[in-house]
Formats: structure tokens, C-alpha cells, sequence
């Protein structure tokens, strides 16, 4: 049976580094509340006017194609989980084919909020199954601080910019994405939005006076639905498959918060040098937080590594992946 693989990552942060001593120079905040409260010590501000989600892409996909070996028209389809697109409409995933020059690929946008890399990377994975397709890009990029509002303490110290892509691919050797469970509920959506600038409330100069188009979240009812749904869904896949912590390798956990990764890492079994970690150089990045540590960590994956990814997130939305690493990370040149 042909299963879908992941071949190759590429990933972008921006060169900006906002660390919390800078923030606390903008809101009543500090060092210390946000690094035991969330794990931060800095995070990646995409500066330069003018550039935006699609800009970041660009790079990440590049790096990925040219660790891979083939070129933008090799592309069939591309996929962007964002909710920081470029515009409203067209979607991301047009303006990156565009710039990239991918003219054989077809792509669109898929928005989950956190959950929007692993939502995606499932969709895409099903092309690669059915033998559609060869090869499905798969982006997870947000540009968080286009909607943040940096006078709101409670949100502006949480998120950051920036992504990565995986390139997906058939496989007939068992690696590759084995598992999947997803959801969502709509009901979260009171704790975790941004008001403004849909077609429920269109921008007027009222919704920008009141700052309705800036992330509103109520934290710790997030936290708490995040810490049980996580862990739980990360619990059941291993459940479902028969598998035991023994057998994990790594867990990629959307770095939401320390606390949440930690907790879904216990309820997992796992000790915690398997789960990766890079919440205290990029923050939140809500889709990017999983391909960015896939990123960091490639050196260390090996062939046919078992690897949770679990994500939650606004919506809500939530789920667990089960990949087997396709190939030696550490025979890859950047
Ligand atoms: O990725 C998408 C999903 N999002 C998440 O998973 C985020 C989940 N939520 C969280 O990670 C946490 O709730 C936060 C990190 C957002 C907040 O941590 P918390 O431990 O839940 O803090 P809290 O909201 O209960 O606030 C505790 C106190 C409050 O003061 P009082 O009322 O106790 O006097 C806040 O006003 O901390 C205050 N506070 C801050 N103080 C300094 C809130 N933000 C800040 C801040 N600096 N930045």
C-alpha cells in the first residue's frame, strides 16, 4: 500500500528577534512571568513592510526543493494551513506558486488556527494514497504579529512569525504518515478569535477604534481544553495503534505553551528528552510551530522513527498524526 512520506523540510523565521525584555518595554509584562508561564525567551518579528506570509514561504519551500533535488514545476499541489494569509482572497497557496514559479501545481488554504499543519499535511496525504499525485507540498506559516495587538498583554507575548513546508511523496517501504485522528468543536470559538475583518463584521472605522481586528483570547480556558485534548488525542492514537512509549521516538508538540507540551508528553509516557522543543527561540507561531521544529530537529531524526505530531488550537480545533520518519536526517545537507 502506498503511503505518504515526508522527503524533505524547509523552514524560515525571520531575522528580528523580539526577546521579552524588549516586550516589556511596550506592555506591563516581564522576563520572568513569561518564561515560567510559557517557556518564551524570544520570538521572530517579520519587519520589513511590505513583506508578508507568502514572503517567509518562499524561502522555506526553496530550501526544501533544493535539499530534494528538483525543481517548483515538479510541485503538483501545495497547501498552506495559515490564518495570517497574504490577503483575504486569493489564497497564500496561489501567491506562493506564483512566486515560486510552481506553475504545474494547484494549491489552497486550510484554516485550523494551530491545528492547521496537521489538518493539512492529513488532507495532502490522502493525494499521495490514492496515487493522484507525486508530489504535495505541505506548509504550516503564520505571521502572528499582523493581528496581534502589542498594547494587550496577555496575547502580545505569546506569538511569533514564521514556518516551514514538508514535501510529501509515495512510499512503498512503510514510512510514511500511518495514522490520523482530528477534530474539532465549534463551540471553542468564544475563547480563542479575531472579531474583525470576516463577513460577520466587515473592517469600518469603528471595528479599528475598538481594536477588533487583533487576537482575542481567554487563556486559561484554552489552557485548560488544550492540556486534557492534547494529551488525550496523543494517548489514543498510541491506544489505537498498539503502540507503547518504548516504541515513540519523538513527540512534536505545537508549542502552545511548556506547560501543555509537558503534560501531553506525561500522559504519553514519554521522558521528556523525546519531545522536541523550540518554544523559548520562536514562541507560538500557531501552524509554523510543528514543521519549524521538524526543521530544527531533522539532523536528529532517523529512518523509521516513530513521531506523534499533536496539535491544538483556536476553533477549537485539535488532533494527533503518527508518521514514520522517512529518511536519515543527518545525510542532509542544508
Ligand atoms: O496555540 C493556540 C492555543 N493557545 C494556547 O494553548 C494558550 C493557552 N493558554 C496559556 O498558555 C496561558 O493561559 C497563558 C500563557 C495565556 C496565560 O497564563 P496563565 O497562567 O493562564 O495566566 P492567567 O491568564 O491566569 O493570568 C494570571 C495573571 C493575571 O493577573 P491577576 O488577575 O492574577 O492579577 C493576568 O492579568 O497574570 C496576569 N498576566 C500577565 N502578567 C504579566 C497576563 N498576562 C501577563 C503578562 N505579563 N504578559
Amino acid at each position: 500500500m502506498i503511503k505518504a512520506a515526508i522527503t524533505a523540510v524547509g523552514g524560515y523565521v525571520p531575522d528580528f528577534v523580539m526577546t521579552n525584555d524588549e516586550l516589556a518595554k511596550l506592555v506591563d509584562t516581564n522576563d520572568e512571568w513569561i518564561t515560567s508561564r510559557t517557556g518564551i525567551k524570544e520570538r521572530r518579528i517579520l519587519k520589513e513592510p511590505g513583506k508578508a506570509t507568502s514572503d517567509m514561504m518562499v524561502f522555506a519551500v526553496e530550501e526544501l526543493l533544493r535539499k530534494r533535488g528538483i525543481t517548483a514545476l515538479d510541485i503538483d499541489l501545495l497547501i498552506v494551513g495559515t490564518i495570517t494569509g497574504d490577503l483575504i482572497f486569493p489564497s497564500t497557496a496561489n501567491i506562493i506558486c506564483d512566486k515560486i514559479g510552481a506553475k504545474n501545481a494547484w494549491g489552497y488554504d486550510l484554516a485550523a488556527a494551530c491545528s492547521g499543519f496537521i489538518f493539512a499535511l492529513a488532507t495532502g496525504s490522502q493525494f499521495i494514497e490514492t496515487g493522484k499525485y507525486k508530489k504535495v507540498v505541505v506548509i504550516g506559516v503564520d505571521k502572528m504579529s499582523a493581528i496581534l495587538d502589542y498594547e494587550d498583554r496577555t496575547t502580545c507575548v505569546i506569538f511569533g512569525d514564521g514556518g516551514g513546508a514538508v514535501l510529501l511523496e509515495p512510499s512503498e517501504d512503510g514510512n510514511g504518515i500511518q495514522d490520523f485522528i482530528l477534530k474539532s468543536d465549534g463551540c471553542g470559538r468564544k475563547y480563542l478569535y479575531q472579531t474583525a475583518g470576516g463577513s460577520l463584521m466587515p473592517p469600518t472605522h469603528e471595528t479599528v477604534e475598538k481594536r477588533l481586528h487583533f487576537v482575542h483570547q481567554e487563556g486559561q480556558a484554552v489552557f485548560k481544553n488544550a492540556v486534557v485534548n492534547m494529551a488525550e488525542v496523543s494517548a489514543d492514537i498510541m491506544t489505537k495503534n498498539h503502540l507503547t512509549a518504548d516504541d515513540i521516538a519523538w513527540l512534536a508538540p505545537h508549542q502552545a505553551n511548556k506547560r501543555i507540551c509537558e503534560a501531553t508528553a506525561n500522559r504519553m509516557g514519554l521522558s521528556p528528552d523525546k519531545m522536541m522543543m523550540n518554544i523559548e527561540r520562536y514562541g507560538n507561531t500557531t501552524a509554523g510551530t510543528i514543521p519549524l521544529l521538524l526543521w530544527d530537529y531533522e539532523k536528529q531524526l532517523k529512518k523509521g522513527d516513530n513521531i506523534i505530531l499533536s496539535a491544538f488550537g483556536g476553533g477549537f480545533t485539535w488532533g494527533s498524526i503518527w508518521v514514520k520518519w522517512a529518511y536519515d536526517g543527518s545525510k542532509v545537507g542544508k
